[in-house]
């Protein structure tokens, strides 16, 4: 599938999307059953449910497409993809949350092409908000159309970062960034799932947000809603973002340059991890 293909996609992305959701909400305070992937990394069936609904409807509509699910339902090798699309699934961003009865946790379906955020959808059932956009083409927010912010000082700002599972309790856990953020910006916020966070991003919410060792269905339905939006995504180096890397800086471009150099001083040197 091309790219020129993907410029099609986003009506289908939202019906399956607005599907998976009615599946999670059934769930939704109502004690789903919750097993350990990690020490701190829950899966539920409504996870399972959520992304095998939406890999039969990629695969019913979609049949080229090549599909990732964070749950490894559709693991096609994302080698047989190159020069093609994949679709990038998260059933459930933010279970933790969703376990708990927090509603900040959503459905995240982005196309990518070599690691390049094209489109996407993400859908916060209990929230009552959805996004989608393609980069070029503009972003919305429950179908009204929407952009990055204008804020053009960091001191001025609203930030999001996240502390993933491999994140918590490692010796590089994201918290001295956190501090030196923190301490030049009007607040972070920490809500637990990437996908929102990018999305509130891309509406203009937040003016920015850095997280590094996630996976590409944290990150590529999100990325692209903020470029679409106007905004900027990178490496934390500001050298051209791959969702396969694991680190995401986004902005509404004017703050990309100041976040990036405060996050800079704050890692002195160490390398970013990655995926
Ligand atoms: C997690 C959320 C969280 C981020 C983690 C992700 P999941 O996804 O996006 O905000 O900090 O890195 O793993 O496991 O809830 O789909
Ligand atoms: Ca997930
Ligand atoms: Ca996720």
């Amino acid at each position: 599938m091309s790219e020129l293909e993907a410029a099609g996609m986003l009506p289908e992305l939202l019906r399956i999307a607005r599907e998976a959701g009615d599946i999670v909400m059934q769930g939704y305070r109502h004690g789903a059953t919750v097993t350990k992937k990690g020490a701190i990394d829950l899966v539920t069936e409504f996870d399972l449910a959520s992304e095998a609904h939406i890999i039969a409807q990629l695969s019913r509509v979609y049949p080229e497409l090549v599909v990732i699910g964070e749950e490894g339902q559709a693991q096609r090798a994302e080698s047989r993809a190159t020069g093609g699309l994949v679709c990038f699934v998260d059933p459930i961003d933010g279970t933790t949350n969703f376990a708990h009865g927090h509603p900040f946790f959503c459905v995240s379906l982005g196309i990518c092409c070599a690691g390049v955020p094209l489109s996407g959808v993400v859908l916060a059932p209990a929230l009552g908000l959805t996004w989608t956009g393609r980069a070029g083409a503009g972003a919305t927010r429950n179908a009204e159309p929407c952009h990055v912010s204008g804020c053009q000082q960091l001191g001025n700002a609203l930030c999001a970062t996240g502390f993933g599972y491999q994140v918590v309790g490692a010796e590089d856990d994201n918290l001295r960034e956190f501090a030196a953020v923190q301490s030049h910006v009007r607040g972070v916020r920490r809500c637990g799932a990437a996908a929102i966070d990018l999305a509130l991003v891309a509406d203009g919410t937040y003016d920015a947000y850095w997280e590094f060792m996630l996976q590409p269905w944290d990150m590529a339905a999100g990325c692209a809603l903020v470029l679409a939006a106007g905004g900027r995504v990178s490496a934390f180096d500001e050298g051209p973002l791959d969702v396969r890397n694991g680190a995401c800086l986004a902005s509404n471009g004017h703050v990309h340059g100041s976040l990036a150099r405060l996050l800079d001083e704050a890692r002195d040197g160490r390398p970013v991890p990655l995926r």
